[in-house]
């Protein structure tokens, strides 16, 4: 299976979705964070390896951005995923898994990029929103799209409940897309046969 590293910041309640997938075509191989990030506990209660590399602990945001390229590589993935890994990457890890870095964002990119998806949707009175799972580039939410979900926007929602229903519709792309891509990509362990 496809070694996946999963980023994360907070909750992770998208990490816990791919851990517990459950499909042949990819494994979780580690969890990281920016810092003590409640949703660790999961991996930890797995037995997957975590790894935190707080900005606080670095000089500048090269040196993190470097620190955070050397501890994801460590685990020698095939994907690096962000779900929910409220920081922007770097150089260096953008060099280093560039073409194989997704990140899953709640909205329907190019629309409302940026760390308050749900709450600008809201306050653009949009009637349908979404989640995407895009590849990761330099700028905020800006790379290609490789899969999208609508999530309807419905009468009396607020931020918490909107982006509850987003997330439920979220675990389900991320983990579909990333089995898509796995499958795609990662050699089987079978012996191929010769023509
Ligand atoms: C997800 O909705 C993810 O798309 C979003 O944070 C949530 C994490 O949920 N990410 C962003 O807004 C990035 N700009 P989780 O911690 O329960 O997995």
């Amino acid at each position: 299976p496809a070694r996946v590293v999963v980023l994360l910041s907070g909750t992770g309640s998208l990490c816990a979705a791919l851990m517990a997938a459950d499909r042949p075509s990819f494994t979780v191989v580690a969890v990281g964070a920016d810092r003590e990030a409640p949703g660790l506990a999961a991996a930890r209660e797995r037995g997957v390896p975590t790894f935190v590399v707080p900005l606080a602990d670095h000089p500048d945001r090269v040196s993190w951005d470097a620190a955070l390229a050397g501890a994801i590589a460590a685990h020698r993935p095939d994907w690096v995923v962000s779900a929910g890994f409220m920081k922007l990457f770097g150089p260096a890890v953008l060099a280093a898994f560039g073409g194989r870095l997704l990140n899953t964002h709640p909205a329907l990119l190019p629309a409302f990029p940026g760390a308050h998806a749900v709450r600008d949707a809201l306050a653009a009175g949009v009637t349908t929103t979404g989640a995407t799972v895009h590849l990761v580039d330099a700028g905020v939410d800006t790379g290609p799209v490789v899969a999208q979900a609508p999530v309807p926007v419905l009468p009396g929602d607020d931020e918490a409940r909107l982006h509850d229903r987003i997330k439920a519709v979220e675990r389900v792309l991320l983990v579909d897309t990333l089995d898509d891509l796995a499958s795609a990509t990662t050699p089987s362990d079978q012996p191929r046969s010769t023509p």
